[in-house]
């Protein structure tokens, strides 16, 4: 008999399909995989179901089928990177070029926040009462150093732009931050999975890790998060991100140093 109960939502790819692999092989442990798409993954453990964040009716009918089902773990791991889709094309290879100040369009905003942010409230809501059956129950959300207000800073070389990106993961870590609140039986942690070559945008980026190097040291610190962790926000290594809004008293270029894992450092305002 499974002990655990763990759902992982974008299970179809990238980080959350490392996830569903990670976890399936751990003993005693029952998978919920859903995604919009099929997922390839077939073993025993893991129960499957098509899921789309932007079709509340998709959500209602999972949290039906799953009604007085346990779950101990929620690992969000859907999303999108908002980039302009006829410019993933025109622009092979660039991100910034399309997600600029220009280049950003109202369907791209709407359709980025509607996945990243609104069905995720959805999604969590729907779920609450099968977390509440757990005795010590787990969000793990896949949010983005690009959501924190103090990374979006003058003088980090990697500031501006990326409007929907930003913005949808800033909500993000909003209406987390209000679960917390509102729903503090449950653990929430927001978090930033490294720069990690997924499907997440259409080519590899430079620097990027392996989902399963991500994944590995991920796991190992979901299980060592407890109470007190609750509503942080973290990066793979546990290092936390900030994320106030600092004021601009700026001489920009030489105040800080970014790096995508170490983040922002030695701001000085
Ligand atoms: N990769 C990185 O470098 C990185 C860095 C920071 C944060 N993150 C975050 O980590 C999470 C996982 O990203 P990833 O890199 O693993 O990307 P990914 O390979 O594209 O996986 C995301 C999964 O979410 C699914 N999804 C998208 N829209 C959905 C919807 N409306 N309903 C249900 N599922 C949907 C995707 O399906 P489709 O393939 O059909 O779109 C895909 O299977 C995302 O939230 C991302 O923002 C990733």
């Amino acid at each position: 008999m499974p002990t655990r109960t763990v759902l992982i939502s974008g299970a179809a790819n990238g980080l959350g399909a490392a996830f569903l692999e990670a976890y399936r092989k751990q003993p005693d442990t029952h998978i919920i995989a859903i995604d919009r798409a099929p997922i390839p993954s077939d073993h025993e453990n893991v129960q499957k179901f098509t899921v789309d964040m932007t079709d509340e009716s998709s959500i209602t009918r999972l949290a039906t089928t799953l009604a007085s089902q346990t779950i101990d773990l929620l690992i969000h791991s859907a999303g999108i990177r908002g980039l302009v889709p006829h410019l993933e094309t025109a622009h092979h290879g660039d991100v910034a070029a399309c997600e600029t100040l220009q280049a950003m369009d109202l369907a791209t905003l709407t359709n980025t926040f509607a996945i990243n942010a609104a069905g995720t409230f959805l999604l969590f809501r729907a779920l609450l009462p099968n977390l509440r059956l757990a005795k010590e129950p787990k969000v793990i959300v896949m949010s983005s150093r690009m959501g924190s207000l103090s990374n979006n800073s003058p003088g980090n070389r990697d500031a501006g732009s990326a409007y929907a990106y930003r913005a949808s993961k800033a909500a993000l870590n909003a209406l987390v931050r209000s679960f917390v609140v509102d729903v503090p039986e449950v653990m929430w942690v927001l978090c930033h999975p490294g720069r990690v070559e997924t499907g997440l945008v259409k080519w590899r980026e430079e620097g990027a890790i392996g989902a399963e190097e991500s994944v590995k040291g991920l796991v190992e610190r979901i299980e060592r998060w407890g109470g007190r962790d609750s509503g942080g926000f973290y990066d793979r290594f546990g290092e936390v991100i900030p994320c106030q809004i600092m004021p601009h008293r700026v001489r920009a270029p030489a105040m800080t140093a970014y790096t995508e894992d170490a983040g922002l450092t030695n701001l000085t305002v």
